[in-house]
C-alpha cells in the first residue's frame, strides 16, 4: 500500500516518524512508569498538526483525510502506544459524531478543542452494558429546554483529562416517553453535574486514564444535544455509524505497536549470537519473521484499505463491515507479532528494561476496547449474512421440540 500514497502522504509519514522518534520514543518507559496523561506529547502532536487532522478547513482545520491521520497513528504507536491512542480520539470517535451531526456551533466548538490538543471521551460503555451497549440505562429527561442527565458510565478513556465528552444516553421526553437514544456534549469544568469516579489500574496503555464518569443530574442545555437527522429513534445507529473511523484507527495503534515490535525484533536476531552464529540464521527463526511481516502487511493493506474508503470528516462511514473487519484481523495479528517479537528476545524481551514487555501490554487491550473481537465477528455475520443477529436472549427462536 506504501507504493499507492502520495508524495504528500509519504511526506506526512516521515515528518510524523521524526516527531516519533525524537521526541515521543525517548518519553514513552516514563509515561508507562508514572502512568501520567503526557501533556507535553499532547503539546508536540498539537504543535505539529497532528490534532484535528481531519477537521475541515471551514472550521480552522487542515481538513486532511483519514488515511493521512491513520499514517500518523502508526508511526506514534510504534513507539508509545498512548500517543498513538491519543492522536486517534483527537481525530476519530466522538469528534466524527460531532461533525456529523453537530449544529454549526458545536461543530465550531468541537474543533476548536481538538484542534488546541483537546482528546475527547466518548463515553458509551455502562457496568451492566458492555457489549450490549443499546442496552444502556444512562437517561436523559427533558426538562423544558434542557436535559437532566443520571447514571453511570466506566471503562472511559480520558476521564478526568477529557474537556469534551459525548455521552450516549436514553432519552425520554416530558410525558416519560422513550425516544431513543442520543448523543449529549459535556465540557469538563463546565458542565454541572459531571462527576469522575475511581480510575481503573490497567494492564496496559497506563498514560492515559480509563475512570468512571458519573452524571449526577447533568444539565445538558438543548443546543449541546447531538441530535441526528433522523432523530433519536435511529439515534444509536447513526451514533455507532460515526463509531466506525475510531474502530479503524484503534486497530491502526495495534499496528503500530507491531510494528515497532517487529522492527526491533529485525535488528536484535541480527546482533544476538548463539552457537556462534547471529540467531538470524536459524530457519525457525526466520519463518517467525517472515510470518510476522506478511501479517504486517495485511494488516496495514486493510487498515488503509478502510480508512481511504471513509469520505471527509463528516460524512457517513460507507462500510461499518470493512471497520470492524479491519479492526478484528488487525488487533489479533498485532498481539501474536508483539508476542513473537518478545519471544525472538529471549529472557531479554521479559525483562522491565526492555520496551516489548509494555507493548504487549498495551497491545492486548486492541481485542477488548471499541467492540471486542466477538462482537465485531457478530458484526460482519449479520452483514455478510444481511440477517439480524439479536443477541439478546428472546431473539434466539426455540428449537420447537
Ligand atoms: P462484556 O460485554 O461483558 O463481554 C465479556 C466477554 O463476553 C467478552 O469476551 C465478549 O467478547 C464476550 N461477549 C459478550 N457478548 C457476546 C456475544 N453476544 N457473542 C459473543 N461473545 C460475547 N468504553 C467507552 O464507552 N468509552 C471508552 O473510552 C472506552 N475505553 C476503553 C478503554 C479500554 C482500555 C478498555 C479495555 C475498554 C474501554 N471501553 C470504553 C469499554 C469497552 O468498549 C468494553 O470493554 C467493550 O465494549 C466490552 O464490554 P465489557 O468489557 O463489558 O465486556
Ligand atoms: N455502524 C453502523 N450502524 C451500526 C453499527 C455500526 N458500527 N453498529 C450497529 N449499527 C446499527 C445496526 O445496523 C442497527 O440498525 P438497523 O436497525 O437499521 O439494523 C442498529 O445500529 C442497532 O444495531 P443492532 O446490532 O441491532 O444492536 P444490538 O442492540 O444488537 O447491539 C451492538 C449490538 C451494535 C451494540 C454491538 O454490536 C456493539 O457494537 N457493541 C460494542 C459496543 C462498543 O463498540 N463499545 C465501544 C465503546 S468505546
Amino acid at each position: 500500500m506504501t507504493d499507492t500514497l502520495s508524495a504528500d502522504q509519504l511526506a506526512i509519514r516521515d515528518r510524523a516518524r521524526a516527531l516519533a522518534t525524537e521526541v515521543i520514543a525517548p518519553r514513552a518507559a516514563e509515561v508507562d512508569r508514572t502512568e501520567e496523561y503526557p501533556w507535553d506529547n499532547v503539546a508536540a502532536l498539537r504543535e505539529a498538526g497532528f490534532t484535528g487532522m481531519t477537521i475541515p478547513t471551514e472550521l480552522g482545520g487542515p481538513g486532511r483525510s483519514f488515511l493521512d491521520a491513520v499514517l500518523v497513528i502508526e508511526e506514534m504507536a510504534k513507539v508509545c502506544g498512548v500517543s498513538g491512542r491519543i492522536a486517534v480520539e483527537c481525530n476519530m470517535g466522538a469528534i466524527s459524531a460531532v461533525m456529523a451531526y453537530g449544529t454549526d456551533e458545536q461543530r465550531k466548538l468541537a474543533a476548536d478543542l481538538v484542534l488546541s490538543g483537546d482528546k475527547p471521551a466518548i463515553c458509551i460503555t455502562e457496568p451492566e452494558a458492555g457489549s450490549a451497549a443499546s442496552e444502556m440505562t444512562t437517561r436523559a429527561d427533558q426538562r423544558g429546554s434542557s436535559y437532566v442527565l443520571n447514571g453511570t458510565k466506566h471503562w472511559i478513556t480520558g476521564g478526568g483529562v477529557s474537556r469534551l465528552h459525548l455521552v450516549f444516553a436514553r432519552v425520554f421526553d416530558e410525558a416519560g416517553e422513550e425516544q431513543g437514544i442520543g448523543g449529549f456534549l459535556a465540557i469538563r469544568d463546565e458542565t454541572p453535574g459531571l462527576v469522575y469516579g475511581l480510575r481503573e489500574p490497567t494492564l496496559g496503555l497506563r498514560g492515559i486514564p480509563e475512570r468512571e464518569v458519573i452524571f449526577e443530574d447533568m444539565i445538558v442545555e438543548s443546543d449541546m444535544v447531538l441530535l441526528p437527522p433522523s432523530g433519536f429513534r435511529r439515534g444509536f445507529a447513526d451514533l455507532m455509524n460515526a463509531y466506525n473511523s475510531q474502530r479503524v484507527g484503534a486497530g491502526t495503534v495495534a499496528l503500530g505497536l507491531a510494528a515497532g515490535a517487529y522492527e526491533l525484533a529485525l535488528d536484535f536476531v541480527k546482533e544476538r549470537e548463539q552457537f556462534g552464529r547471529p540467531i538470524a540464521e536459524f530457519q525457525g527463526l526466520q519463518w517467525m519473521l517472515a510470518d510476522m511481516s506478511v501479517k504486517l502487511e495485511a494488516a496495514r493493506s486493510l487498515t488503509h484499505r478502510a480508512a481511504a474508503s471513509r469520505g471527509p470528516n463528516g460524512s457517513p462511514f460507507p462500510d461499518p463491515t470493512l471497520a470492524a473487519q479491519a479492526k478484528i484481523f488487525t488487533a489479533e495479528r498485532a498481539i501474536e507479532v508483539v508476542n513473537d517479537a518478545l519471544q525472538l528476545f529471549g529472557a531479554a524481551g521479559y525483562s522491565r528494561r526492555n520496551p516489548l514487555e509494555r507493548m504487549l501490554r498495551d497491545v492486548r487491550m486492541f481485542t477488548i476496547g471499541g467492540g471486542t473481537a466477538q462482537i465485531l465477528r457478530t458484526v460482519v455475520a449479520s452483514r455478510i449474512l444481511d440477517m439480524k443477529l439479536p443477541q439478546h436472549r428472546g431473539g434466539f427462536l426455540p428449537r420447537g421440540d
